[in-house]
């Protein structure tokens, strides 16, 4: 069934795909974002598509959903990705940070529900988890962690006020990565600053001694999963409702992610070695049974999302 879909950020990375995919399978979406972190050339490919209105605005509006309800009567589920997205900044601004991270959520969720959108799907982040040595990570252990930032706390209280209103979902995601995201970004950059570096001839730099590990999921993957927990998957998987873990369920060393960029870009096998940075994570992996139990699985193999960003990342800058 067709439906009318609200996503929030929809000038970022994630949400440029994700509003790629709604509009290729026959939605049409209305689309939000202030630019505070996106970019208007990441909706190059769909801008001026027939079932596309974007609004240049912020989610911290008030009454901002009723609005856009007014205008397009048949909105019916809710996308919300527009985040802080930066730790650090998050650091440097608590108070923004939890009106964006946390009040617009709850706010709009409410909206949502009163308004009886049938689904509102929202961005919650791995960084909920704080430095859990348990592996893999479930998602009972965020209750009672020690989030390190504002942008954790923040994303912890939405997504815990979305699972105890027992309306809509959470999907936690572990680090994402792919075409299009902004090789600036400090708090998932280490795909996209290897990438440089490689397409730059230079060595890479590792921080510690590159055992640390991660849960790297492509981009295409993450659009599954919004699919599926809106209930607009083609396969009829979901819709789902609270807390759910999105990742591989694998680690990935530094190391090896090194590696496999070094070959894929042609540049030195060497990798220079800098000291451990102070607060990073060692290891960090999802326990994926609540998500897979509904039949989500990642589909794109590590090495193949690499080798498709690598392309990417040369023909953007050639
Ligand atoms: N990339 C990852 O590895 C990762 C991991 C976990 C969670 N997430 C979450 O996924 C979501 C999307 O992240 P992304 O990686 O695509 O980042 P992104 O920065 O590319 O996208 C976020 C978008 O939200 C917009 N935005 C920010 N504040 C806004 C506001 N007040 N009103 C309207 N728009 C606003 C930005 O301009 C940007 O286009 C975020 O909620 C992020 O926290 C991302």
């Amino acid at each position: 069934m067709k439906k009318t879909c609200l996503v929030t950020g929809c000038a970022g990375f994630i949400g440029s795909h994700l509003t790629r995919t709604l509009l290729d399978q026959g939605h049409a979406v209305v689309g939000v974002d202030n630019f505070a972190s996106g970019y208007a050339h990441n909706m190059k490919g769909f801008a001026d598509h027939a079932d596309f209105t974007f609004y240049e605005r912020s989610i911290t509006e008030e009454g901002l959903l009723a609005e856009l309800k007014d205008k397009h009567p048949e909105l019916d589920v809710v996308f919300q990705l527009a985040a802080v997205v930066s730790v650090p900044y998050s650091v440097e601004h608590p108070e923004l940070t939890m009106q964006v991270n946390f009040e617009a959520n709850r706010d709009m969720l409410d909206a949502a529900r009163e308004m009886g959108f049938s689904r509102f799907v929202f961005a919650g982040s791995a960084a909920e988890y704080g430095n859990e040595d348990r592996l893999p990570v479930k998602e009972e252990y965020a209750d009672g962690a020690e989030q390190l930032s504002p942008y954790g706390v923040a994303k912890y209280k939405s997504s815990s006020y979305i699972e105890k209103s027992g309306y809509g979902c959470a999907l936690r995601f572990f680090n994402i990565f792919g075409p299009r995201q902004d090789p600036t970004s400090q708090y998932s950059g280490v795909i996209s600053r290897f990438v440089d570096f490689g397409l730059a001839g230079k060595n890479m730099v590792i921080f510690g001694d590159g055992e640390q590990s991660r849960d790297f999921l492509y981009v295409s993957d993450v659009v599954t999963s919004y699919m599926i927990a809106a209930g607009l998957d083609e396969q009829g998987r979901g819709p789902l409702t609270g807390v759910f873990n999105v990742g591989t369920g694998k680690g990935r060393s530094i190391r090896e992610l090194a590696v496999v960029v070094a070959e894929l870009t042609s540049a030195p096998k060497e990798i220079d070695f800098k000291s451990e940075r102070a607060g990073d994570i060692k290891h960090s992996r999802a326990d994926v049974s609540r998500i897979t139990a509904v039949g989500f699985k990642a589909e794109v193999a590590f090495d193949e999302g690499l080798s498709r960003t690598v392309k990417w990342a040369a023909e953007s800058q050639s």
